[in-house]
């Protein structure tokens, strides 16, 4: 048995890449976990499913009841689903329905979500949040500025929260990842590699040359969970308002 022997978790985006390793990861240590997205597609890792839009003014409080029913409790909260809106023309061509968009699916998901689970983990003698950010809040692309906006809020309002609800042991921590190769980046570089007529190690090598990663690699979705799985953890129990950047070395210290 690992870390976590009977803690309770809720992952939200928890089918596909960085969710779904964190979910195994948890149960790997011991944890009873609830995985939601708003659909189920081909998901077969482990925990309970629960299907919830997070990106709407119900779906968080919805999921959040729901999770707790199940679990009988949550104590571990990994707010890591989000949704990126792509404007190639650039910032002034992204309209408030963009925005909105990114908003609630970044931002809003995160703070109605932990409105909902925080009141419980406080009655219960304490908890733990992780919410999943991006290097994008301090590197923004023109083509996802609204993205960066509400990631960079999404800093913010992390620590904002970790210092109201420290008294009340609930810990809040920001895991910010940089270029992480979950499906969505595997189909874009072999789209890469097939425009430039080469193979998918050769468009990968480039692609992290072009953004200059240190370790010229992407970082896998293991990665990141495994930093989530310690954040959880007892092991991390005077880490709160802290944000841990996990890009292979890409963003400067300050
Ligand atoms: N991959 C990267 O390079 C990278 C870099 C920096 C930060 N991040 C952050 O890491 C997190 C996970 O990214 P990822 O690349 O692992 O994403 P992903 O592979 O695209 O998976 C996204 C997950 O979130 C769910 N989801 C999306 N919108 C949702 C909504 N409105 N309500 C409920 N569930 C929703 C998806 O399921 P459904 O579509 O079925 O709902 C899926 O389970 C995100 O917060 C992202 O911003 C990723």
């Amino acid at each position: 048995m690992g870390e976590l022997p009977g803690s309770r978790a809720l992952v939200t985006g928890g089918t596909r890449g960085i969710g779904a390793a964190v979910a195994r990861h948890l149960s790997d240590a011991g944890a009873r976990v609830v995985v939601s997205a708003r659909s189920r597609g081909d998901y077969d890792g482990p925990g309970h499913f629960v299907a919830a839009d997070v990106a709407t003014a119900d779906g968080p409080h919805q999921l959040a009841a729901e999770a707790a029913a199940h679990l009988g409790g949550i104590d571990i909260l990994v707010d890591n689903a989000a949704s990126q809106t792509r404007v190639p023309d650039g910032v002034l061509a992204m309209t408030d329905a963009d925005w909105l968009t990114d908003l609630n699916g970044s931002l809003l998901s995160a703070v109605r979500l932990d409105r909902a689970v925080v009141p419980g983990m406080i009655a219960a003698g304490g908890g733990v949040i992780v919410h999943i950010g991006s290097n994008a809040a301090r590197l923004p692309q023109p083509a996802a500025l609204a993205y960066a906006s509400a990631k960079a809020a999404l800093a913010t309002y992390s620590k904002g929260l970790a210092n109201e609800v420290g008294r009340r042991n609930v810990r809040v921590n920001l895991v910010s990842p940089g270029v992480i190769e979950t499906s969505a980046l595997s189909a874009r570089l072999r789209t890469l590699a097939d425009e430039a007529g080469t193979d998918l190690d050769t468009a990968r090598r480039q692609f992290m040359t072009t953004f200059g990663v240190p370790l010229q690699r992407p970082g896998t979705a293991d990665d990141v969970a495994a930093l989530v799985a310690f954040l959880v953890s007892p092991a991390a129990s005077y880490l709160t308002g802290t944000n841990h950047v996990i890009d292979g070395g890409l963003l400067p210290t300050v």
